[in-house]
């Protein structure tokens, strides 16, 4: 299986997702192949609640890194779940239409950013 997805799901198990109980788990390789990971942590509030995309795109960010790879995520449930429009928008901020993201569903399963979010606002925008 694909070291990634193996960290997604890995990472998953540390999921805190009382109210959903959907777990889900992300691996983000960086271009120097470090490897940082995030499972979803939900909130009483509902709202507050992280994705594990943004878990593992924000521990990498603070350690200094901005290029990217590849992503995998994973539910656990072999349901192909992909991120959700926030994460790919997050995702958008750092990754080209090239950036791969593996998934945990059948079929491969594999997408490219561009095929997921194809036109949306960038940096380029602002300039
Ligand atoms: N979730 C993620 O962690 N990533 C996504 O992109 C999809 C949704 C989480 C949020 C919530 O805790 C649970 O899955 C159900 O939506
Ligand atoms: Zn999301």
């Amino acid at each position: 299986m694909d070291d990634l997805l193996e960290a997604a799901r890995t990472a998953m198990d540390a999921a805190y997702a009382p109210y959903s109980e959907y777990r889900v788990g992300a691996a983000i390789e960086t271009v120097d192949g470090t490897v940082y990971t995030g499972c979803n942590v939900e909130n009483a509030n509902y709202s507050n609640s992280l994705h594990a995309e943004e878990v593992a795109v924000g521990a990498a960010v603070s350690e200094g890194h901005r290029s990217f790879e590849r992503l995998a995520v994973s539910s656990g449930k072999r349901d192909g779940v992909t991120p959700c429009g926030m994460c790919r928008q997050t995702l958008a901020e750092f990754c080209d239409d090239e950036f791969p993201i593996v998934t945990d569903g059948e079929d491969g399963s594999e997408y490219t950013l561009g095929e997921l979010l194809p036109t949306t606002i960038t940096r380029e925008h602002l300039e």
